[in-house]
């Protein structure tokens, strides 16, 4: 069985999407440990009504980002994982940490990447005049919200949209694709060759 550890920063919707998927479809692998960098993150309740082990690592009581990072691996290494799964995790890692679990370290985006990495992407696509959005799921490497694309869904931008509504929208097919990233992942399903990921069993990369 393969072992997943989820870090979050806040609500935990996609944790939640993942953690349901993986017992509820049966996945050959356990969620053993969801790591927050806040204290007050409100997924950290789902995790622990479902008994998943929880920790916190609050950045704000560190001096560095090193010493921060330092202590998250320590965290994280506890758990021995296979894999880990950054879910709405809202601190930049640096390059060491990042190296420390390359090629085994996912993350979402609300956009359809290499399209507004960082924050505020719902708003800056509708200013943008986009009318396609989305999501994706990345390999974690040193560059913010870059690396090689495993998964994306993309969704209409609607006339009168705004942030919240294109969020909502995105957010849904996030709930759909994440889960099937991973679970393609601890499945053995993923090669990565020049950067392009392909999924092995020929199910689709792009969800519309
Ligand atoms: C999601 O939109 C994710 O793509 C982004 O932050 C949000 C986290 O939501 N990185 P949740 O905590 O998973 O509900």
């Amino acid at each position: 069985m393969k072992r997943i550890v989820i870090l979050i920063s806040g609500r935990g919707s996609n944790m939640r999407s993942i953690v349901e998927a993986c017992t509820g479809e049966g996945w050959p692998a356990h969620v053993v440990a969801v790591i927050s960098n806040r204290p007050d993150a409100a997924g950290l309740v789902f995790a622990v009504e479902r008994g998943i082990a929880t920790s916190i690592v609050d950045h704000q009581s560190f001096a560095t980002r090193d010493a921060f990072d330092a202590a998250l691996a320590q965290a994280i290494d506890a758990h021995a994982p296979d894999l880990v799964v950054m879910a709405g995790f809202m601190r930049v890692l640096g390059a060491a940490c990042v190296c420390r679990y390359e090629a085994r370290m996912l993350n979402i985006h609300p956009s359809l990447l290499p399209a507004f990495a960082g924050l505020h992407t719902h708003r800056r696509a509708i200013e943008a005049g986009c009318k396609l959005a989305g999501a994706t799921v990345h390999f974690v490497t040193s560059q913010l919200d870059h690396g090689p694309i495993v998964l994306q869904a993309a969704v209409p931008v609607l006339s009168g949209d705004d942030e919240r509504s294109l969020s909502e929208r995105v957010l849904a097919m996030e709930h759909g694709i994440y889960p099937r990233a991973v679970r393609w992942f601890v499945e053995g399903q993923l090669r990565t060759e020049g950067g392009v990921v392909t999924q092995t069993g020929g199910e689709p990369q792009l969800v519309l």
